[in-house]
């Protein structure tokens, strides 16, 4: 059993196990990744305060997200393709994040169905919508994850169009994966991957083949996509949508002030500062660095959440230092998951918890509530300048 310290040692696992298909799916940006990189180096201009002498007897990463009891402010965030990463991907991530005590969120794009990760579970987890031209198959989601007795609906609003990631479309990115010539010598490299997909209790998207007609091929993702998801999307739609629902909404691909204060009118319950891990629009802010003004702009009327690069605990507490009530993992999980599976989910939020306990008590802090700025160095340009 190999002794894992890091995410990066689930990373190292995970890029030995899973074909490169969906190593490369998870492991990209759009185009330059230029958001994708900065999500992360981001982080690294920010430092931390040490403080001394200050008892650290009796601390607790404890918190609530939208309500909810969370053991940490973490959330796995929603992933598509995740039983692609390794077999029934999303019950095992499901699994985890219950035992963990953080919330789990289920994609529209999963493998495992919404019934079925509800079958495996018995804590209620949280279900990403995308919207489709398809009203009545959008009503007939809301509707299952309503009988699945799901506590939030996440609604992502930065993807109605999908963003180019070169590496898919040279993989020819596809669950369950074509075989040619280059797919096949790749799979045979990862027999352990192979032998777990055999068992698995599906290899297609679980919450659209059989709910929806006239698809010409669910397993082509960017195909599927540009048929079926509404370019139409606007504000009255969500408002509609966030009343069909009728429980709580937490609003995700939120990167401008303005567009924060619109989330804020149609009553969000919270809103995800989020660019999807820079898999969008490449060129766009890291989501650390769009924080701030967001936060200025609705920080106090709405809990404001964050995601895109996290990859330890110390990005956690920076994220929920500067103001952020919650924060999401999307890759930091699928390491560990494609590396070992529901265990592996379970060392990464481990990995994550003691990053964060430990440098939550190196700058004398002892609860999540205790957190603030002032334990930051925040560079004074970080937020940037920009012209007008
Ligand atoms: C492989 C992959 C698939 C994703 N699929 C979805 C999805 O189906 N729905 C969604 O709202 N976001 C999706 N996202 C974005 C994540 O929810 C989240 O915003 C992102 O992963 C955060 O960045 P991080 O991976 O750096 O933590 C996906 C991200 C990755 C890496």
């Amino acid at each position: 059993m190999p002794v894992i310290t890091c995410i990066d040692d689930l990373k190292r696992i995970y890029h030995r196990r899973v074909p490169r298909m969906f190593y490369d799916y998870a492991e990209s940006g759009s185009w330059t990744e230029q958001t994708f990189r900065e999500n992360t180096s981001d982080f690294d201009k920010i430092y931390l305060k040490q403080r001394v002498a200050v008892d650290m007897t009796g601390r607790s990463t404890a918190t609530q997200m939208i309500g909810e009891e969370v053991s940490m402010p973490v959330a796995l965030a929603p992933v598509g393709l995740t039983g692609m990463q390794c077999a029934d991907g999303e019950i095992k991530a499901a699994r985890a994040a219950e035992k963990f005590g953080v919330p789990f969120t289920l994609s529209t794009m999963s493998i495992n169905s919404i019934e079925e990760v509800a079958e495996a579970t018995s804590k209620p987890f949280w279900f990403q919508l995308y919207t489709m031209t398809d009203t009545d198959y959008v009503s007939r989601l809301i509707q299952r994850a309503k009988d699945a007795k799901c506590s939030a609906l996440v609604i992502t609003l930065d993807l109605q169009i999908l963003g180019q990631r070169h590496k898919d479309l040279k993989n020819g990115l596809s669950a369950p994966p074509k075989l040619t010539p280059s797919t096949i010598a790749n799979l045979m490299t990862k027999w352990s991957w192979g032998i777990g997909m055999l068992g698995a209790k599906r290899r297609n998207f679980g919450n659209i083949v059989g709910h929806v007609d006239g698809i010409s091929d669910a397993a082509d993702l960017g195909a599927w996509t540009k048929e079926s998801f509404d370019p139409t999307l606007d504000w009255g739609k969500i408002a509609k949508l966030k009343e069909d629902w009728g429980g709580k909404v937490i609003l995700k691909g939120i990167l401008d002030a303005e567009d924060a204060k619109m989330a804020l009118k149609v009553g969000a319950d919270a809103i995800i500062v989020s660019n999807h891990g820079g898999r969008q629009l490449d060129g766009a802010l890291s989501s650390i660095r769009a924080l701030p003004s967001i936060l200025e702009a609705v920080g106090d009327q709405v809990e404001v959440h964050l995601d895109s690069g996290i990859r330890s605990g110390q990005d956690v507490l920076k994220a929920v230092s500067m103001g952020a009530k919650g924060t999401y993992i999307g890759r930091a999980f699928v390491y560990g998951l494609g590396a070992m599976g529901q265990k592996g989910v379970e060392t990464a939020l481990e990995v994550i918890r003691n990053e964060l306990d430990i440098s939550m008590a190196l700058c004398g802090r002892r609860r999540i509530d205790e957190l603030g700025r002032d334990i930051l160095l925040i560079p004074q340009d970080f937020e940037g300048r920009w012209q007008s």
